[in-house]
């Protein structure tokens, strides 16, 4: 595989696959990627379709489209290798894989997946208790340049429903184990995306789910419905002042008299080489959106 480009992830939408209004609607979005579904936002009877669907609007789509990502259902269900064949065929920029245990499941779809050259990565939901236990060996794969995993997407209401935690407005049971999420993900070199809101009525409160999972480290959010992009963007491009601020930085160290130091006064604050490497992946970021 190539190196992973750096690409903005600020707001992931998930769409149904067998929601056609919706996938028409895609190409209008201000949303960085998109995440057809086939898995649980579409019902068993109607899998079939939904994999034809998707696989016709993904074959389909232009060039210069947004990031566009298949979420099929897990191989270990009966539609699972279907779905994945399917994916070889029409060349999504990512298949997102559901219900991952461990790393087993991952190198397996990588391995089924296999066909030399394309550029299809790998996502994998962390929604799982066993992925929660897991995490590290899963994460580690980001390090293997021949695995095509990218990218770690939560998966709050499975782990709800898996776990029996409570889920609460500021979800205070599920954090730690997000915060679990972001350390892996910056262990094996990879993005990492919050899960989703379902209160999405209620644009106020989703706006501050995002600036905390913007502050907890996450790249960007997973979202379910078009009015929660704009929220998700916002929170999830580094600020004015940041950027100013990692300028100032870049500037300071470029100045002949600090070429080759360490450690600089920069604004009466100390400043180090770690900060300036820093600032210039905020920098990269704050360019690439
Ligand atoms: N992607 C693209 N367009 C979407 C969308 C989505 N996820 N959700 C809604 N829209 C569109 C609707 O088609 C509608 O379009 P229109 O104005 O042309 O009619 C518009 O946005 C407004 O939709 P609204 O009426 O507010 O919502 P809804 O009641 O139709 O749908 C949900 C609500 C939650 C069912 C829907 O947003 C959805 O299916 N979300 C994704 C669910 C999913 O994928 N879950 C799995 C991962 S957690
Ligand atoms: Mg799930």
């Amino acid at each position: 595989m190539t190196m992973r480009p750096l690409r903005p992830r600020r707001s992931v939408l998930y769409v149904p696959a067998t929601n056609a209004k919706a996938l028409a609607k895609i190409a209008t979005l201000s949303c960085d990627a998109v995440v057809i579904d086939l898995e649980d936002a579409v019902a068993p009877s109607q899998k079939v379709e939904a994999r034809e669907a998707a696989c016709r609007f993904i074959a389909a789509r232009g060039a210069g489209m947004k990031e566009t990502v298949l979420r099929i259902n897990a191989l270990s269900t009966e539609w699972g290798r279907d779905d994945l064949r399917a994916a070889r065929e029409a060349s999504p920029d990512a298949v997102l894989l559901p219900k991952v245990d461990g790393p087993r499941d991952v190198l397996d779809a990588d391995r089924l997946l296999d066909r030399g050259d394309t550029e299809c990565w790998l996502w994998a939901m962390i929604e799982t208790p066993r992925a929660m236990l897991n995490l590290g060996a899963i994460a580690e794969l980001g390090r293997d340049n021949a695995a095509r995993l990218a990218c770690l997407v939560a998966g709050t209401n499975d782990l709800v429903k898996d776990t029996g935690v409570l889920a609460t407005p500021d979800r205070r049971y599920l954090v730690p184990w997000l915060m679990q999420m972001v350390l892996a993900a910056r262990a094996g070199g990879l993005d990492v995306l919050d899960g989703v809101s379902n209160d999405f009525r209620n644009l106020d409160a989703f706006a501050a789910e995002c600036r905390e999972g913007a502050n907890m480290g996450f790249d960007g959010k997973t979202l379910i419905h078009p009015a929660q992009i704009d929220p998700a963007n916002a929170a999830f491009s580094p600020g004015e002042d940041a950027v100013f601020e990692a300028e100032a930085i870049r500037a300071a160290f470029a100045l002949p008299e600090n070429r080759d130091a360490g450690v600089i006064s920069l604004g009466g604050k100390m400043v180090e080489r770690l900060h300036l490497e820093q600032a210039e992946r905020l920098l990269a970021k704050a360019e690439a959106k």
